[in-house]
């Protein structure tokens, strides 16, 4: 089947129980974004509209899409604005549940990383903190905020980011390399789904 994604809004064409927006490109990377206000509250929230995005400058992007339950942007959003700074943290299968705590609609003034029982661990060139318990963060600059063309009231932006400092912790380097079966990284499918990196196979390429 095909079909215009005009003509669907919502895209939930006939015959699918739920939109179909968030199962078609899977498995999505998480970002999971820490971000403080310009009044120091912390936060964090997970977007898997986010990847890395080029090598020079390490750059990478997260989107938010439609506003806060209470109004307004999400917080982090309205934080990047104010700050202009986020840390990537990786998720892994061991964070899930506290990953999925901070998507909490929680109010501006809640320090998300606490609420979800993760130890901050400061940062070293910008003022959000990172998630402690991540086998990898990227510290970064925001270099660009771009508001997408939307076809409905909703707002969906996206931030630009530029790495300024890398963190990897020890214990996933194995002989120079990241072992991904330490760091087990978590995917996002559609739905309430979600898959875990457990089967590595190498590829080498033509040339
Ligand atoms: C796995 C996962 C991925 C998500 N990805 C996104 C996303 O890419 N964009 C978005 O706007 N919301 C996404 N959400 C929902 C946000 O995390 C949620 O709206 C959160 O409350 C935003 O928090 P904030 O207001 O503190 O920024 C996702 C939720 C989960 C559980």
């Amino acid at each position: 089947m095909h079909f215009a994604v005009a003509d669907h809004p919502g895209l939930r064409p006939p015959g699918f129980k739920h939109s179909l927006y968030a199962a078609l490109v899977t498995p999505r990377p998480i970002g999971w974004i820490s971000t403080v206000s310009a009044g120091g509250v912390i936060n964090l929230a997970p977007f898997s509209f986010f990847n890395l995005i080029s090598g020079d400058p390490l750059a990478c992007m997260y989107c938010a899409n439609g506003s806060h339950v209470n109004g307004g942007p999400k917080d982090s959003l309205a934080n990047v604005r104010e700050v202009g700074e986020f840390v990537f943290n990786l998720c892994t299968y061991e964070l899930r549940e506290p990953m999925n705590l901070t998507a909490a609609n929680s109010p501006r003034d809640v320090n998300e990383m606490a609420a979800a029982g993760l130890a901050a661990a400061p940062s070293v060139s910008v003022r959000p903190p990172r998630v402690s318990a991540s086998p990898i963060a990227l510290e970064c600059t925001v270099f660009d905020i771009v508001e997408l063309p939307s076809s409905s009231q909703t707002t969906n932006t996206m931030v630009l980011g530029r790495v300024e400092v890398v963190h990897i912790a020890d214990e996933v380097v194995v002989d120079g390399m990241v072992d991904f079966s330490k760091v087990r990284p978590l995917g996002r499918l559609g739905y309430n789904d979600y898959s875990v990196v457990e089967n590595v196979f190498t590829m080498i390429r033509p040339d």
